[in-house]
């Protein structure tokens, strides 16, 4: 069997109004695109968006970090660019840190999230698309799906997840990697990925099938700018089934929404929503920061789907509990732990009150 490479490569170049939605002429930009550069590279591709992030999920042969393949998204958000740029749309172009694409489209702006694998006799495929948060997002719902028996019955009755998965977890900050074997690691990669701002599960494995199971996006937009230019806004692609969680355990951490950094000027701690491609509108204060499931069968590297899975009426509630804990969240104004700590503002005028005021500063005594 052929090796399949999927592909999420997401970035906002754009969006309408304010920061809630991808204009439907900038989509229909990147899909004529695709349709027609793709030709000979893509095997296919869909564009989609969840809240102001445009999103190119695309199957393809050619590996993981391929140059063509992200010269080919790179140009798909440049040519949405001039769409936007036309339209006059809020913050056009905003991710695409450079002027010209330059061998690998990670470190330039968009994020992304790529995975390899041998296509199985049935291939099931969740991809996440989130969007006003950060990529710490994903370590909560990816501890529950892979590492805890309490959301994932597999782990305990599937001889095939028994043996547990093995995670690669990223610090942001000073740029390494390690990975821990669970379960018999547990408390150990909890002591980091419970700091969600700095260390990401990148990357989950199934120690008995020795595949990779779920690879999540860690580009961190700011770090890279060095100023604010947005949130990350991450993705994720979990494989299902077979040895691999069921879907339904994949889903099942998003029935709680749980409080994510982000929301207003990425400045925030606010409930993830789960919902539809359709829901994922951010309005209130900007958010709540939402979340979509897409999940796909792939049949020779087609993507045969997508199915929206939040749109289904079994997270009606979780969007009531979102609401709530956002009604509460918002009580609290400007004061942490609504508003983040100092150190995680996006936003931040400090410097300049603090220079303002420095002279009146005195020793307590
Ligand atoms: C958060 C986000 C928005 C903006 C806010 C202010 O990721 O995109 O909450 O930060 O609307 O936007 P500017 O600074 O562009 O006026
Ligand atoms: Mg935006
Ligand atoms: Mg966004």
């Amino acid at each position: 069997m052929p090796r399949i490479t999927l592909s999420v490569i997401k970035a906002d170049v754009g969006s309408f109004v304010g920061h809630s939605c991808v204009h439907p002429e900038l989509l229909d930009t990147a899909k004529e695109y695709l349709a027609d550069k793709g030709k000979g590279r893509l095997i296919d591709y869909l564009v989609t968006h969840v809240g102001d992030d445009m999103e190119l999920i695309m199957t393809h042969g050619r590996g993981t970090d391929n140059e063509e393949i992200h010269g080919l998204a790179w140009n798909a958000f440049m040519q949405a660019t001039y769409a936007a740029r036309k339209l006059k749309l809020y913050g056009a172009g905003q991710d695409l840190l450079a002027d010209s694409f330059s061998g690998n489209i990670k470190g330039m702006g968009p994020g992304v999230a790529e995975m390899e694998f041998e296509e199985r006799p049935a291939e099931p495929v969740v991809v996440f698309m989130a969007d006003k948060t950060d990529p710490g997002a994903w370590n909560l719902p990816l501890y529950k799906i892979f590492a805890d028996p309490f959301n994932t019955a597999g782990l305990i009755i599937d001889p095939k997840m028994h043996q547990g998965f093995d995670f690669e977890v990223h610090d942001l900050i000073d740029h390494k990697k390690i990975v821990f074997h669970c379960p018999e690691e547990l408390y150990d990669m909890l002591v980091f990925i419970g700091a969600t701002g700095r260390y990401c599960i990148k990357s989950v494995y199934s120690r008995t099938l020795k595949e990779i199971a779920a690879t999540s996006s860690t580009q961190r937009l700011n770090l890279m700018a060095g100023r604010y230019v947005g949130k990350d806004d991450p993705v994720c692609i979990v494989r299902c089934q077979s040895g691999m969680p069921a879907v339904g355990e994949v889903l099942e951490p998003f029935t709680r929404p749980h409080l994510v950094a982000g929301w207003m000027r990425g400045s925030h701690y606010g409930p993830l929503m789960p919902c539809s491609v359709n829901h994922s509108t951010p309005t209130r204060f900007d958010g709540p920061p939402r979340v979509v499931a897409l999940g796909f069968q792939l049949c020779q590297g087609k993507l045969i789907g997508p199915q929206d899975f939040f749109a289904d009426q079994a997270y009606d509630r979780a969007r009531q509990q979102a609401n709530k804990i956002a009604d509460y969240m918002r009580s609290l104004g400007p004061f942490e732990p609504h508003r983040l700590g100092l150190d995680e503002l996006e936003y931040t005028t400090m410097p300049q009150v603090m220079d303002k005021l420095s002279g009146r500063f005195e020793p307590v005594e």
